[in-house]
């Protein structure tokens, strides 16, 4: 990752609270919805890659779930979702590094049931981020693992966090992952950013082909 991406993405979780992203959402139901669909058991491994400060670890802890890890490259936001947990936090796997860096993933080495991003994938929009986005993904995902990927939809904004954006679907999504994957699920949503704007959403369910 270009330093300028680490230092954006930092800026913006030490200049702005958590409710006043634009990604914000009270409940992450459509990612719980989502893990549900795929009917894992409560101690699946469930990884949420760009995770963020969000609250889709709240819903998985009120769910019961006991093996729940959350990446950001940007330890500030990490700092605010357990800063919301308080105690709770300790019962998850907190990871502070790039989701496409090797060593940041390297103890999870196909360990991993459930890989949840969402609004990370689509700021990858050179070939060599999303091949480096690809084997991470390839090196951690266990083999009977699912993929959870949420990215703006082709009739999505063209940017988010003032940052450019690759607006995909289900298929243009496997297309960007090569041969490895297919599709299991796909639908659409359309979020509303806390100041009422609307974002359509495709939302995938991947599996290892
Ligand atoms: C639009 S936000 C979405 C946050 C969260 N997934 C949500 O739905 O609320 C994108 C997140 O991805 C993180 N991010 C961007 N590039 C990353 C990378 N290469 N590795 C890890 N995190 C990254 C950012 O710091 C930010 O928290």
């Amino acid at each position: 990752m270009p330093a300028d991406t680490l230092s954006h993405w930092t800026n913006v979780w030490t200049s702005k609270r958590p409710e006043e992203t634009s990604w914000f959402e009270e409940r992450s139901e459509e990612s719980l919805r989502a893990v549900e669909r795929l009917g894992v058991g409560a101690d699946a491994r469930v990884l949420d890659v760009g995770g963020g400060a969000s609250r889709f670890v709240d819903g998985l802890l009120e769910r019961g779930h006991t093996n729940v890890a959350v990446l950001d490259v940007a330890a500030p936001a990490l700092e605010a979702a357990k800063a919301r947990l308080g105690a709770r936090a300790s019962h998850v796997r907190w990871i502070a590094g790039d989701a496409l860096e090797p060593s940041t993933l390297s103890a999870l080495a196909g360990a991993v049931d459930v890989w949840h991003d969402r609004a990370m994938f689509h700021f990858l929009t050179d070939e060599a981020a999303i091949a480096r986005y690809r084997d991470a993904l390839d090196r951690v995902l266990a083999p009977t693992g699912r993929v959870i990927l949420a990215t703006f939809a082709p009739d999505g904004p063209e940017k988010c966090s003032n940052l450019p954006v690759s607006r995909h679907d289900a298929e243009s999504v496997v297309r960007a992952l090569g041969t490895g994957f297919r599709i299991v699920d796909t639908w659409r949503t359309v979020h509303r950013t806390p100041w009422g704007s609307e974002q359509r959403f495709a939302w995938c369910i991947l599996a290892r082909s």
